[in-house]
């Protein structure tokens, strides 16, 4: 089929995302966030996660083929995320696409959550990825940079986190300095305040023993870490609360934020010149960060490789990714995964 009708459903972490496309063409993306549930907790509760995609996934069935003036009937085949993500989270989204296929008797593709993310690149294209295509993707469960040979199956992980992910890493921060969940957003607002020189915490495995050269690779050399740079900002915290003096928010956060998007756009630029990528795809919910945006353009920009920015909601976790990765599956001749796999929550791309 040419221009297969898919239908996506994304489950991974506390999006409930229902897409639909026809080929390429981006028909609808409904998508249901319980983030407000778990702002309390001041990061994602797997527990709640699983309970509000089940109760949000039939409405949102419903309302994405409602949007997208088709049924189930229509549908070429199903797709699915079956993970990386949350065990229970993605359990609820793999059991229902199951089900759907099953009663409406069509193929069901499980996807890979990361490699979806890069399936975005293929809506509103007559479907080519641009070639030495690589990827970015930074979010609260993620950050990794990929190169894309092909997208139905030759994706390779370059680098990625040792530890926390880069958003996680905001949302601890945030908590720190007393700012809202989810801390991306309010860290962004607070650092535009801020001088990103006030504090020089601490850049994640970019000494040189780790960068090393072409010839004399360091191990983790496109690998990043965010846990020793949340330490350094929690005893700065600590410093100015033993004193009695108040906290500079907006220096705190602005710094904070300097260390994250230099060790990032570092590390992607490393990892691409090196692997002879010149375009790269963002995506995630720190790519909503206008600070990484820019810097990871310009640094890019210095060695000739072009960076796609997608809009947000295609950035941030949802059915259509999972559906245009879907379609191009289909349209590729790649046969259907069938009804017996399972969600794998440390599923490798
Ligand atoms: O992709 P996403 O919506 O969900 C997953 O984590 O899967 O990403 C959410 C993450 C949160 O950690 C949030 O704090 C971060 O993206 N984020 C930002 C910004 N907007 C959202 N981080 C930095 N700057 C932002 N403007
Ligand atoms: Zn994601």
């Amino acid at each position: 089929t040419a221009e297969p009708l898919v239908m996506g459903i994304e489950s991974s972490c506390d999006e409930t995302g229902v897409g639909i496309v026809r080929g390429t063409r981006l028909l609808t993306n409904t998508v249901s966030s319980s983030m407000a549930e778990h702002a309390r907790f001041g990061g994602v509760i797997p527990e709640i996660a699983s309970r509000a995609h089940l109760e949000a996934f039939v409405p949102a069935v419903r309302e994405a083929l409602d949007a997208a003036g088709v049924t189930l009937a229509d549908l070429d085949a199903i797709a699915v995320t079956s993970g990386p993500g949350l065990a229970g989270a993605l359990m609820v989204g793999v059991a229902a696409a199951k089900a759907l296929a099953l009663a409406v008797d069509k193929p069901l593709y499980a996807v890979n959550h990361l490699v979806a993310h890069v399936g975005v690149g293929l809506l509103d294209t007559d479907g080519t990825l641009p070639e030495h295509l690589g990827a970015l993707l930074v979010s609260g469960g993620h950050t990794e940079v990929l190169a894309v040979g092909d997208i139905t199956g030759d994706v390779r992980l370059l680098g990625a986190t040792i530890d926390d992910a880069a958003g996680e890493a905001y949302d601890k921060v945030a908590r720190l300095l007393g700012l809202a969940y989810p801390g991306g957003p309010a860290i962004d607002r607070a650092a535009k305040d801020g001088d990103p020189g006030a504090f020089r915490f601490p850049r994640g495995l970019t000494a040189g023993k780790y960068m090393g050269s072409a010839e004399h690779p360091g191990t983790h050399r496109y690998d990043m870490s965010f846990s020793g740079l949340k330490t350094a900002v929690a005893r700065v915290v600590e410093a100015f609360e033993a004193a009695g003096t108040p906290v500079p928010v907006a220096d705190v956060a602005a710094s904070f934020q300097e260390s994250v998007v230099d060790v990032v756009s570092r590390k992607t630029v490393l990892a691409c010149t090196e692997h002879g990528i010149t375009t790269l795809l963002m995506g995630g919910g720190v790519a909503a960060n206008s600070r990484l945006r820019e810097l990871v353009t310009a640094r890019c920009a210095e060695h000739g490789i072009r960076v796609v920015v997608p809009p947000l909601s295609l950035c941030t976790d949802n059915g259509a990714m999972v559906a245009a990765l879907g379609a191009r599956l289909v349209s590729s001749g790649v046969a259907p995964t069938g009804l017996s796999f399972t969600a794998n929550p440390g599923l490798p791309v």
